[in-house]
């Protein structure tokens, strides 16, 4: 079977999809997904990457589906319906370190810088309570927020439903209503200290209640498509293998694509405060977490605890195909 996957990117109005970053990561994970799934049929998936030279927002990726006998079902296979973002606290239980050996197999050909005791956790989550500040307080995030969230619900096909972005009931009451418009948001923000009791739950507690942060990275600047797109299949494969070990996982990247926007001083926002504290959160998540964003493929916080009640589903076949 041959098919062509045709991969469109968000960065004409998403603020986090940097040159198309986001989505060529998203797209990777798509593929190494489909490889794992299709050993589980008796299949090698050949995957061509045809626009792998060019950064356009539309990426094409031929893959044939191969029935070949000495292909031996991924292990990996069975979690990937289990795999899934947990943003509440998890416990700080260790991890154990044979499975911080089988998670680094898996990244690879990416490295993985750990965060294990509570400061080294601490300097993470401090670091991402201040760059929440940046995407609450821009209206350019404000808008992908407002489109991403589907409000009173615990599962969605399309969105991320209210239970699943990790704060208790009154507050994402509270955060629907603010949300409505932007004038509400800005003023809560700049009189009523808005942002402090998302950043608080969302961020500074999760940060530290984990049992790690880790950090995916690759030996060179990720900047081409190519690269973002095989850095996405380590990406996948460090992440059911986390399913696998019954381990939870969330992303944290919204310090590493506003890192990346300062460093190459690109505006992102008509904010000028929020763009002088992502440049001061750059620095930040060089100097205090020895992090080089331009390398940095993921950043996300794992750990043992209850999985997630509430997430996002999946489009049905039929709609994707149409869509
Ligand atoms: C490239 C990429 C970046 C993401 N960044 C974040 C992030 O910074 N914070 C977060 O909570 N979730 C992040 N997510 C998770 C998505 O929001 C999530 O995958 C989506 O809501 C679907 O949920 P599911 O993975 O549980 O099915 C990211 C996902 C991808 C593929």
């Amino acid at each position: 079977m041959r098919a062509i996957i045709h991969g469109f990117d968000t960065r004409k109005n998403c603020v986090y999809d940097l040159d198309g970053r986001a989505s060529q990561l998203a797209h990777g994970i798509l593929l190494e997904t489909l490889s794992i799934a299709a050993t589980a049929f008796g299949c090698r998936s050949d995957i061509r990457h045809l626009d792998e030279l060019e950064n356009g927002e539309h990426q094409r990726y031929e893959v044939t589906l191969v029935p070949c006998d000495t292909v031996a079902p991924s292990p990996l296979a069975e979690f990937i319906r289990t795999r899934s973002v947990q943003r509440r606290p998890m416990t700080t239980r260790t991890i154990d370190p044979a499975v911080i050996r089988a998670l680094e197999d898996a990244a690879r050909p990416l490295g993985v810088k750990w965060f294990f005791t509570a400061g080294e956790r601490w300097k993470v989550a401090r670091l991402n309570f201040s760059n929440a500040e940046v995407r609450l307080t821009i209206e350019e995030a404000y808008e992908v927020h407002r489109r991403v969230i589907e409000w009173g619900t615990r599962f969605s096909n399309d969105r991320i439903p209210e239970a699943a972005v990790g704060i208790d009931p009154l507050t994402a009451r509270m955060m629907k209503w603010i949300m409505h418009d932007w004038n509400r948001v800005s003023f809560f923000n700049r009189w009523l200290a808005g942002t402090f009791a998302p950043r608080l739950q969302l961020d500074l507690i999760p940060g530290l209640l984990c049992g790690a942060h880790a950090c995916l990275h690759a030996d060179e600047a990720l900047d081409t498509a190519g690269r973002t797109v095989e850095a996405g299949r380590a990406i996948a494969r460090f992440w059911l293998t986390c399913s696998a070990h019954a381990l939870q996982l969330q992303p944290e990247m919204t310090p590493l694509i506003f890192a990346r926007y300062a460093r190459e001083r690109r505006e992102f926002t008509a904010n000028r405060v929020a763009m002088e504290l992502a440049r001061h959160n750059a620095g930040r998540l060089t100097d205090e977490c020895g992090i080089d964003a331009s390398k940095s493929a993921w950043l996300c916080r794992i750990g043992h605890g209850q999985a997630a009640s509430s997430r996002s589903l999946r489009l049905a076949l039929p709609e994707l195909r149409s869509s």
